[in-house]
Protein backbone atom coordinates (compact mmCIF):
# COMPACT_ATOMS: atom_id res chain seq x y z
CA UNK A 1 0.00 0.00 0.00
CA UNK A 2 1.27 3.25 -0.38
CA UNK A 3 1.07 5.35 2.95
CA UNK A 4 1.99 9.23 3.24
CA UNK A 5 2.88 11.16 6.28
CA UNK A 6 1.97 15.10 5.94
CA UNK A 7 3.07 17.28 8.16
CA UNK A 8 1.21 18.54 10.97
CA UNK A 9 -0.70 22.00 10.77
CA UNK A 10 -3.08 22.58 13.14
CA UNK A 11 -1.23 25.18 15.42
CA UNK A 12 1.22 24.31 17.85
CA UNK A 13 1.15 20.52 17.24
CA UNK A 14 4.42 19.39 16.46
CA UNK A 15 4.03 15.24 16.55
CA UNK A 16 3.94 13.40 13.62
CA UNK A 17 2.15 10.31 12.11
CA UNK A 18 5.22 7.54 11.55
CA UNK A 19 8.69 7.97 12.98
CA UNK A 20 11.77 6.95 10.53
CA UNK A 21 11.29 3.02 13.13
CA UNK A 22 8.05 2.92 11.99
CA UNK A 23 8.92 3.96 8.50
CA UNK A 24 11.18 1.01 8.27
CA UNK A 25 8.52 -1.65 9.58
CA UNK A 26 6.10 -0.47 6.75
CA UNK A 27 8.32 -0.96 3.97
CA UNK A 28 9.65 -4.30 5.76
CA UNK A 29 5.71 -5.00 5.25
CA UNK A 30 6.09 -4.07 1.93
CA UNK A 31 4.81 -1.00 1.45
CA UNK A 32 5.78 2.23 0.41
CA UNK A 33 6.34 6.00 2.41
CA UNK A 34 5.87 9.05 1.25
CA UNK A 35 6.42 11.77 4.22
CA UNK A 36 6.16 15.14 3.40
CA UNK A 37 8.97 17.67 3.75
CA UNK A 38 9.88 18.77 7.57
CA UNK A 39 6.75 16.43 8.75
CA UNK A 40 8.75 14.69 11.97
CA UNK A 41 11.42 17.82 12.60
CA UNK A 42 9.19 18.65 15.51
CA UNK A 43 9.66 15.75 17.13
CA UNK A 44 13.18 15.72 16.54
CA UNK A 45 13.29 13.31 12.80
CA UNK A 46 15.18 15.18 9.66
CA UNK A 47 14.27 14.81 6.51
CA UNK A 48 17.64 12.75 6.17
CA UNK A 49 16.23 9.96 8.86
CA UNK A 50 13.18 9.48 7.18
CA UNK A 51 15.46 9.07 3.70
CA UNK A 52 17.81 6.92 5.75
CA UNK A 53 14.80 4.70 6.58
CA UNK A 54 13.23 4.36 3.50
CA UNK A 55 11.05 6.63 3.06
CA UNK A 56 10.63 9.08 -0.51
CA UNK A 57 10.17 13.04 0.92
CA UNK A 58 7.96 14.71 -1.22
CA UNK A 59 8.00 18.52 -0.90
CA UNK A 60 4.08 19.23 -0.94
CA UNK A 61 0.95 18.31 1.03
CA UNK A 62 -0.60 18.14 -2.04
CA UNK A 63 1.42 15.96 -3.33
CA UNK A 64 1.32 13.52 -0.09
CA UNK A 65 -2.51 13.50 -0.22
CA UNK A 66 -2.66 13.14 -4.15
CA UNK A 67 -0.10 10.27 -3.70
CA UNK A 68 -0.95 7.84 -0.87
CA UNK A 69 -4.08 5.52 -0.86
CA UNK A 70 -3.77 5.39 3.06
CA UNK A 71 -2.28 8.68 5.36
CA UNK A 72 -1.13 8.42 9.04
CA UNK A 73 -1.52 11.42 10.66
CA UNK A 74 -1.85 12.99 14.46
CA UNK A 75 -4.96 15.74 14.35
CA UNK A 76 -7.73 15.76 12.54
CA UNK A 77 -7.95 17.24 9.47
CA UNK A 78 -8.41 20.97 9.52
CA UNK A 79 -10.15 23.10 6.65
CA UNK A 80 -7.40 23.44 4.25
CA UNK A 81 -6.73 19.86 4.17
CA UNK A 82 -10.56 19.15 3.20
CA UNK A 83 -10.53 19.31 -0.66
CA UNK A 84 -7.00 17.19 -0.55
CA UNK A 85 -9.22 14.41 0.54
CA UNK A 86 -9.45 11.54 -1.78
CA UNK A 87 -12.70 9.22 -2.15
CA UNK A 88 -11.83 5.87 -0.56
CA UNK A 89 -8.89 7.31 0.92
CA UNK A 90 -8.00 5.76 3.91
CA UNK A 91 -7.39 8.39 6.69
CA UNK A 92 -5.81 6.99 10.42
CA UNK A 93 -5.77 9.34 12.79
CA UNK A 94 -7.12 11.25 15.99
CA UNK A 95 -10.60 12.60 14.77
CA UNK A 96 -12.98 13.32 17.70
CA UNK A 97 -15.93 13.79 15.17
CA UNK A 98 -18.90 14.47 17.97
CA UNK A 99 -16.71 17.69 18.94
CA UNK A 100 -16.91 19.46 15.54
CA UNK A 101 -19.56 19.18 13.12
CA UNK A 102 -17.65 20.91 10.11
CA UNK A 103 -15.05 17.91 9.92
CA UNK A 104 -18.15 15.23 10.02
CA UNK A 105 -19.70 16.65 7.30
CA UNK A 106 -16.87 17.03 5.11
CA UNK A 107 -15.37 13.68 5.47
CA UNK A 108 -18.91 12.41 4.49
CA UNK A 109 -18.31 14.65 1.39
CA UNK A 110 -15.09 13.68 0.83
CA UNK A 111 -16.23 9.66 0.71
CA UNK A 112 -13.16 8.95 2.57
CA UNK A 113 -12.61 6.28 5.13
CA UNK A 114 -11.67 7.75 8.62
CA UNK A 115 -10.46 5.22 11.09
CA UNK A 116 -10.85 6.94 14.26
CA UNK A 117 -7.75 6.50 16.99
CA UNK A 118 -9.89 7.66 19.42
CA UNK A 119 -12.24 4.88 18.99
CA UNK A 120 -10.30 1.92 18.56
CA UNK A 121 -11.11 -0.23 21.58
CA UNK A 122 -9.83 -3.66 23.52
CA UNK A 123 -12.22 -6.22 24.25
CA UNK A 124 -12.29 -5.21 28.02
CA UNK A 125 -13.48 -1.35 26.86
CA UNK A 126 -9.98 0.42 27.31
CA UNK A 127 -8.88 3.02 24.69
CA UNK A 128 -4.85 1.83 23.20
CA UNK A 129 -4.67 4.83 21.37
CA UNK A 130 -5.93 6.76 24.07
CA UNK A 131 -4.07 5.48 26.91
CA UNK A 132 -0.10 6.79 25.73
CA UNK A 133 -1.30 10.36 26.26
CA UNK A 134 -2.93 10.26 29.43
CA UNK A 135 0.50 8.59 30.58
CA UNK A 136 2.50 11.56 29.05
CA UNK A 137 0.07 14.18 30.43
CA UNK A 138 -0.27 12.20 33.60
CA UNK A 139 3.49 12.26 34.32
CA UNK A 140 3.75 15.91 32.66
CA UNK A 141 0.85 16.98 35.03
CA UNK A 142 3.84 16.82 38.29
CA UNK A 143 6.75 18.16 36.24
CA UNK A 144 4.49 21.38 35.64
CA UNK A 145 2.81 21.17 39.10
CA UNK A 146 5.87 21.06 40.41
CA UNK A 147 7.31 24.02 38.56
CA UNK A 148 4.29 26.29 39.21
CA UNK A 149 4.64 25.88 42.99
CA UNK A 150 7.70 27.41 42.76
CA UNK A 151 7.36 31.04 44.44
CA UNK A 152 8.30 33.12 40.84
CA UNK A 153 5.41 31.44 39.55
CA UNK A 154 2.92 32.51 42.16
CA UNK A 155 2.78 29.21 43.88
CA UNK A 156 3.36 28.39 47.21
CA UNK A 157 7.27 28.34 47.29
CA UNK A 158 7.66 24.57 48.52
CA UNK A 159 10.10 21.78 46.67
CA UNK A 160 7.91 18.18 46.35
CA UNK A 161 10.37 16.29 47.59
CA UNK A 162 11.43 18.55 50.51
CA UNK A 163 14.74 17.75 52.09
CA UNK A 164 16.35 16.03 55.12
CA UNK A 165 14.55 18.17 58.05
CA UNK A 166 11.92 19.64 55.55
CA UNK A 167 8.52 17.92 55.60
CA UNK A 168 7.64 17.31 51.48
CA UNK A 169 4.78 18.59 49.89
CA UNK A 170 1.30 17.07 49.77
CA UNK A 171 -0.23 16.13 46.75
CA UNK A 172 -4.11 14.72 46.21
CA UNK A 173 -4.98 13.36 42.69
CA UNK A 174 -8.20 13.23 42.04
CA UNK A 175 -8.97 10.10 39.92
CA UNK A 176 -6.68 6.96 39.83
CA UNK A 177 -6.97 5.71 36.54
CA UNK A 178 -4.26 6.06 33.69
CA UNK A 179 -3.88 10.12 34.05
CA UNK A 180 -3.88 9.48 38.08
CA UNK A 181 -1.35 6.85 38.30
CA UNK A 182 1.07 7.90 36.29
CA UNK A 183 0.72 11.25 38.30
CA UNK A 184 0.88 9.04 41.48
CA UNK A 185 3.65 7.55 40.46
CA UNK A 186 6.09 11.06 39.35
CA UNK A 187 4.79 12.53 42.50
CA UNK A 188 6.02 9.44 44.97
CA UNK A 189 9.50 9.40 42.86
CA UNK A 190 10.23 12.83 43.73
CA UNK A 191 9.13 12.44 47.33
CA UNK A 192 6.36 14.05 47.73
CA UNK A 193 3.25 12.91 50.33
CA UNK A 194 1.04 11.69 47.95
CA UNK A 195 -3.21 10.39 47.99
CA UNK A 196 -5.16 9.24 45.32
CA UNK A 197 -9.19 9.18 45.73
CA UNK A 198 -11.14 7.34 43.03
CA UNK A 199 -14.98 6.07 43.50
CA UNK A 200 -13.71 2.45 42.24
CA UNK A 201 -13.18 -0.12 45.10
CA UNK A 202 -11.28 -2.50 43.09
CA UNK A 203 -8.78 0.40 41.42
CA UNK A 204 -7.80 1.55 44.97
CA UNK A 205 -7.27 -2.07 46.31
CA UNK A 206 -5.10 -2.35 43.03
CA UNK A 207 -2.65 0.94 43.35
CA UNK A 208 -2.54 0.19 47.27
CA UNK A 209 -0.71 -2.68 46.51
CA UNK A 210 1.48 -1.61 43.45
CA UNK A 211 2.53 1.93 44.58
CA UNK A 212 5.39 3.09 47.46
CA UNK A 213 4.87 3.77 50.96
CA UNK A 214 4.50 7.45 50.47
CA UNK A 215 1.19 6.65 48.35
CA UNK A 216 -2.22 6.38 49.97
CA UNK A 217 -5.71 5.47 48.64
CA UNK A 218 -8.99 7.09 49.94
CA UNK A 219 -12.43 6.76 48.50
CA UNK A 220 -13.67 9.70 46.65
CA UNK A 221 -16.40 11.75 48.33
CA UNK A 222 -16.77 15.47 48.92
CA UNK A 223 -16.69 14.93 52.30
CA UNK A 224 -12.78 13.59 52.03
CA UNK A 225 -12.00 15.99 48.91
CA UNK A 226 -13.27 19.23 52.22
CA UNK A 227 -11.28 17.52 54.61
CA UNK A 228 -8.00 16.85 52.12
CA UNK A 229 -7.69 20.34 50.28
CA UNK A 230 -7.05 22.42 52.74
CA UNK A 231 -3.59 20.44 54.09
CA UNK A 232 -2.33 20.05 50.24
CA UNK A 233 -0.03 21.78 47.95
CA UNK A 234 -1.09 20.04 44.29
CA UNK A 235 -4.14 19.19 43.23
CA UNK A 236 -3.91 17.09 40.10
CA UNK A 237 -7.71 16.71 38.01
CA UNK A 238 -7.46 13.15 36.42
CA UNK A 239 -11.14 12.07 36.34
CA UNK A 240 -13.46 10.69 33.96
CA UNK A 241 -16.75 9.59 33.30
CA UNK A 242 -17.11 7.79 29.61
CA UNK A 243 -19.35 9.76 27.69
CA UNK A 244 -20.54 12.62 29.89
CA UNK A 245 -18.66 15.38 31.37
CA UNK A 246 -16.20 15.44 34.07
CA UNK A 247 -17.65 16.32 37.40
CA UNK A 248 -16.98 19.17 39.77
CA UNK A 249 -14.94 17.79 42.44
CA UNK A 250 -13.67 21.08 43.47
CA UNK A 251 -16.02 23.72 43.81
CA UNK A 252 -15.80 27.46 43.58
CA UNK A 253 -16.43 27.57 46.93
CA UNK A 254 -13.64 25.50 48.38
CA UNK A 255 -10.49 27.42 46.78
CA UNK A 256 -10.65 29.78 50.00
CA UNK A 257 -10.34 26.78 52.36
CA UNK A 258 -6.92 26.44 50.24
CA UNK A 259 -3.74 27.59 51.24
CA UNK A 260 -2.20 30.55 48.92
CA UNK A 261 -0.63 29.37 46.62
CA UNK A 262 -1.98 26.14 45.77
CA UNK A 263 -1.54 24.63 42.66
CA UNK A 264 -4.38 23.52 40.84
CA UNK A 265 -3.38 20.88 37.64
CA UNK A 266 -6.82 20.15 35.90
CA UNK A 267 -5.68 17.15 33.24
CA UNK A 268 -9.21 16.85 32.53
CA UNK A 269 -10.07 19.98 31.09
CA UNK A 270 -10.31 18.30 27.83
CA UNK A 271 -13.44 17.00 28.82
CA UNK A 272 -14.96 20.03 30.78
CA UNK A 273 -12.54 19.75 34.11
CA UNK A 274 -13.01 18.45 37.49
CA UNK A 275 -12.61 21.88 38.79
CA UNK A 276 -15.14 23.94 38.53
CA UNK A 277 -12.90 27.17 38.17
CA UNK A 278 -11.19 25.50 35.32
CA UNK A 279 -11.10 26.46 31.95
CA UNK A 280 -8.91 25.26 28.84
CA UNK A 281 -5.45 27.61 28.50
CA UNK A 282 -2.78 26.91 26.07
CA UNK A 283 0.87 26.09 26.15
CA UNK A 284 1.51 30.01 25.61
CA UNK A 285 -0.40 31.13 28.59
CA UNK A 286 -1.21 28.24 30.54
CA UNK A 287 -2.05 29.31 34.03
CA UNK A 288 -4.67 31.73 35.99
CA UNK A 289 -4.91 32.88 39.24
CA UNK A 290 -8.27 32.38 41.34
CA UNK A 291 -8.50 33.80 44.81
CA UNK A 292 -4.64 32.89 44.96
CA UNK A 293 -4.74 29.60 44.07
CA UNK A 294 -2.79 28.88 40.38
CA UNK A 295 -4.78 26.66 37.69
CA UNK A 296 -3.01 25.40 34.44
CA UNK A 297 -5.40 23.89 32.53
CA UNK A 298 -3.93 22.95 29.10
CA UNK A 299 -6.26 20.49 27.07
CA UNK A 300 -3.17 19.42 24.73
CA UNK A 301 -0.43 18.51 27.14
CA UNK A 302 1.00 16.10 25.27
CA UNK A 303 1.92 18.78 22.38
CA UNK A 304 4.56 20.50 24.45
CA UNK A 305 6.96 17.23 24.54
CA UNK A 306 6.33 16.21 21.11
CA UNK A 307 9.71 14.26 20.75
CA UNK A 308 7.91 11.73 23.95
CA UNK A 309 4.21 11.99 22.46
CA UNK A 310 4.80 11.28 18.84
CA UNK A 311 7.11 7.88 20.14
CA UNK A 312 4.36 7.17 22.75
CA UNK A 313 1.60 7.65 20.37
CA UNK A 314 3.23 5.71 17.62
CA UNK A 315 4.25 2.75 19.17
CA UNK A 316 0.50 2.00 19.84
CA UNK A 317 -0.51 3.17 16.82
CA UNK A 318 2.30 1.34 14.21
CA UNK A 319 0.85 -2.23 14.55
CA UNK A 320 -2.56 -1.38 13.50
CA UNK A 321 -1.09 0.60 10.52
CA UNK A 322 0.50 -2.34 9.50
CA UNK A 323 -2.77 -4.48 9.94
CA UNK A 324 -4.71 -1.90 8.01
CA UNK A 325 -1.57 -1.96 5.32
CA UNK A 326 -1.48 -6.04 5.09
CA UNK A 327 -4.81 -6.39 4.44
CA UNK A 328 -6.81 -3.56 3.65
CA UNK A 329 -9.05 -1.70 5.80
CA UNK A 330 -12.50 -3.85 5.15
CA UNK A 331 -10.60 -6.90 5.62
CA UNK A 332 -8.22 -5.56 8.71
CA UNK A 333 -11.62 -4.55 10.06
CA UNK A 334 -13.41 -7.73 9.25
CA UNK A 335 -10.69 -9.38 11.50
CA UNK A 336 -10.22 -7.58 14.19
CA UNK A 337 -13.17 -5.80 16.50
CA UNK A 338 -10.69 -3.57 17.69
CA UNK A 339 -10.07 -1.80 14.68
CA UNK A 340 -13.80 -2.27 13.32
CA UNK A 341 -14.62 -0.07 16.42
CA UNK A 342 -12.48 3.07 14.74
CA UNK A 343 -14.20 3.33 11.75
CA UNK A 344 -16.82 6.39 12.05
CA UNK A 345 -17.21 7.66 8.34
CA UNK A 346 -16.58 5.69 5.47
CA UNK A 347 -17.92 5.87 1.62
CA UNK A 348 -20.23 8.75 2.92
CA UNK A 349 -21.84 6.84 5.49
CA UNK A 350 -21.72 7.83 9.40
CA UNK A 351 -20.92 4.19 11.24
CA UNK A 352 -20.15 4.61 14.61
CA UNK A 353 -23.54 5.56 16.59
CA UNK A 354 -22.33 8.41 18.81
CA UNK A 355 -21.26 10.95 16.02
CA UNK A 356 -24.23 10.11 14.26
CA UNK A 357 -26.64 10.50 17.38
CA UNK A 358 -24.58 13.61 17.94
CA UNK A 359 -25.46 15.75 14.54
CA UNK A 360 -28.76 13.89 14.02
CA UNK A 361 -27.51 11.91 11.23
CA UNK A 362 -28.39 8.68 9.42
CA UNK A 363 -26.71 5.40 11.06
CA UNK A 364 -25.09 3.09 9.24
CA UNK A 365 -24.44 -0.17 11.01
CA UNK A 366 -20.63 -1.07 11.21
CA UNK A 367 -21.34 -4.66 9.98
CA UNK A 368 -23.42 -3.85 7.23
CA UNK A 369 -20.60 -2.12 5.26
CA UNK A 370 -18.11 -4.85 5.40
N1 LIG B 1 -5.25 17.71 29.14
C1 LIG B 1 -4.66 16.79 28.40
O1 LIG B 1 -3.75 17.08 27.63
C2 LIG B 1 -5.10 15.36 28.51
C3 LIG B 1 -4.31 14.34 27.96
C4 LIG B 1 -4.72 13.02 28.15
C5 LIG B 1 -5.90 12.73 28.84
N2 LIG B 1 -6.65 13.78 29.32
C6 LIG B 1 -7.89 13.56 30.09
O2 LIG B 1 -7.61 13.11 31.40
C7 LIG B 1 -8.79 12.52 31.94
C8 LIG B 1 -8.45 11.19 32.64
O3 LIG B 1 -8.05 10.25 31.65
P1 LIG B 1 -7.63 8.75 32.03
O4 LIG B 1 -7.05 8.16 30.80
O5 LIG B 1 -6.85 8.72 33.28
O6 LIG B 1 -9.05 8.09 32.31
P2 LIG B 1 -9.33 6.70 33.07
O7 LIG B 1 -10.65 6.22 32.63
O8 LIG B 1 -8.15 5.80 32.95
O9 LIG B 1 -9.42 7.14 34.61
C9 LIG B 1 -10.45 7.92 35.15
C10 LIG B 1 -10.62 7.54 36.60
O10 LIG B 1 -11.54 8.46 37.19
C11 LIG B 1 -12.22 7.73 38.19
N3 LIG B 1 -13.39 8.48 38.66
C12 LIG B 1 -14.62 8.61 38.09
N4 LIG B 1 -15.41 9.40 38.86
C13 LIG B 1 -14.65 9.77 39.93
C14 LIG B 1 -14.89 10.57 41.08
N5 LIG B 1 -16.08 11.15 41.30
N6 LIG B 1 -13.88 10.73 41.97
C15 LIG B 1 -12.68 10.17 41.77
N7 LIG B 1 -12.40 9.39 40.71
C16 LIG B 1 -13.38 9.20 39.82
C17 LIG B 1 -12.56 6.42 37.49
O11 LIG B 1 -12.92 5.41 38.42
C18 LIG B 1 -11.22 6.13 36.80
O12 LIG B 1 -10.36 5.35 37.61
C19 LIG B 1 -9.74 12.38 30.75
O13 LIG B 1 -10.67 13.44 30.77
C20 LIG B 1 -8.83 12.52 29.54
O14 LIG B 1 -9.53 12.97 28.39
C21 LIG B 1 -6.26 15.05 29.17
Amino acid sequence: MIIGVPKEIKNNENRVGVTPAGVIELIRNGHSVYVQATAGEGSGFSDEKYTKAGATILPTIEEVYATAEMIIKVKEPIASEYNLIKEDQLLFTYFHFASYEPLTHAMIERKAVCLAYETVERPDRSLPLLVPMSEVAGRMSIQEGAKYLEKPLKGRGILLGGVPGVRPAKVLVLGGGVVGTNAAKMAAGLGADVTILDTNLARLRYLDDIMPANVNTMMSNEYTIRELIPSHDLIIGAVLIPGAKAPNLITRDMLKDMKPGTVLVDVAVDQGGCIETCKPTTHEDPTFIIDDVVHYCVANMPGAVPYTSTQALTNATLPYAIQLANKGWKQACADSNELKLGLNVVNGKVVYKGVAEAFNLEYTPVDSIL
